[in-house]
């Protein structure tokens, strides 16, 4: 899986949302792309989409979580440019007292250990590539948190402290790691999946909110800090919508 001349960008988590529009993006900007999540309806019809448009894309199913598999998807590489750990989510907005530890292993599993597991499988491609670039999908939830956060808070604190502590392990290397921490998105499944099909309790996390932020904001800004020139790496990328001003400071015009 490899096209002289043509830098390969693995994209996880690409059958909806940042993934699928971050796919999109970096296809735009030249970059082969491989689209991987669980469904393999969605990542093949978007590889269509994007391949009709004149651009480059397969589609390869994948459970982030599942170490034998990803090692396997590993094999097909010899070098790339880009991974972007964008595969995760949040399940449940339960207090502390009640949380469900299950949603809670479940997220840190997808979170960290998802991002652990194609990150550790896809390092050696990137070095060999002489020029990688790792993006970690974080979020705002890993640097602040919030009521009723606390395991998604907990698992992307997780991820970001993946990313600080992987730059400092392979600096001199050549592979860059890029954290991209976003506020507010509005995608269509993002809370949907929190609030498991609750889509009145979804609605909620938005009301009001002028402009959340879109998938393509924040494909923009994952597009942006990759081809950046190789020696500028941009560490971290906090972006949020105009209206909110920190995790619990959001301004509603209704
Ligand atoms: N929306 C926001 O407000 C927001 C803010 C900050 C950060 N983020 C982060 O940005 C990322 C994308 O969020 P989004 O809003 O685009 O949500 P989304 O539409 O729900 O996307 C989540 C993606 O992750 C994939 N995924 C989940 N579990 C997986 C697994 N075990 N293996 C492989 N793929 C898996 C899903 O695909 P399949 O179900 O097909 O596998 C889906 O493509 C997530 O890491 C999220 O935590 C989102």
């Amino acid at each position: 899986m490899t096209a002289a001349g043509t830098p390969i960008a693995v994209v996880t988590g690409a059958s909806s949302g940042i993934g699928a529009a971050t796919a999109r993006g970096l296809a735009a900007a030249g970059y082969r792309v491989v689209l991987t999540a669980r469904r393999k309806d969605r990542i093949e019809a978007l590889a269509a989409e994007i391949n009709e448009a004149g651009h480059q894309a397969t589609a390869y199913p994948l459970d982030v979580t599942d170490r034998a598999a990803v090692d396997e998807f590993a094999t097909a590489f010899r070098t790339i440019g880009v991974l972007v750990n964008n595969a995760g989510g949040a399940l449940g907005a339960d207090p502390v007292a009640t949380g469900d530890p299950d949603d809670w292993r479940q997220m840190y599993e997808t979170n960290v250990i998802g991002t652990l597991n194609v990150t550790q499988a896809l390092l050696p491609a990137l070095e060999a590539s002489g020029d990688g670039t790792v993006v970690i999908l974080s979020s705002t939830a890993g640097h602040a948190t919030y009521e009723g956060g606390g395991g998604y808070v907990a698992a992307k604190n997780g991820a970001r402290v993946l990313a600080e502590t992987l730059r400092l392990e392979i600096v001199g290397r050549p592979v860059r790691v890029v954290e991209i921490a976003p506020g507010m998105v509005k995608t269509d499944e993002f809370a949907t999946t929190r609030f498991r099909g609750d889509t009145e309790k979804a609605a909620k996390v938005y009301a009001g909110v002028a402009e959340p932020l879109t998938a393509d904001d924040v494909a923009d800004t994952i597009t942006w800090a990759v081809t950046r020139p190789s020696h500028v790496n941009i560490d971290l990328l906090v972006v949020r919508p105009r209206a909110q001003a920190s995790n619990t400071k959001v301004h509603r015009e209704s």
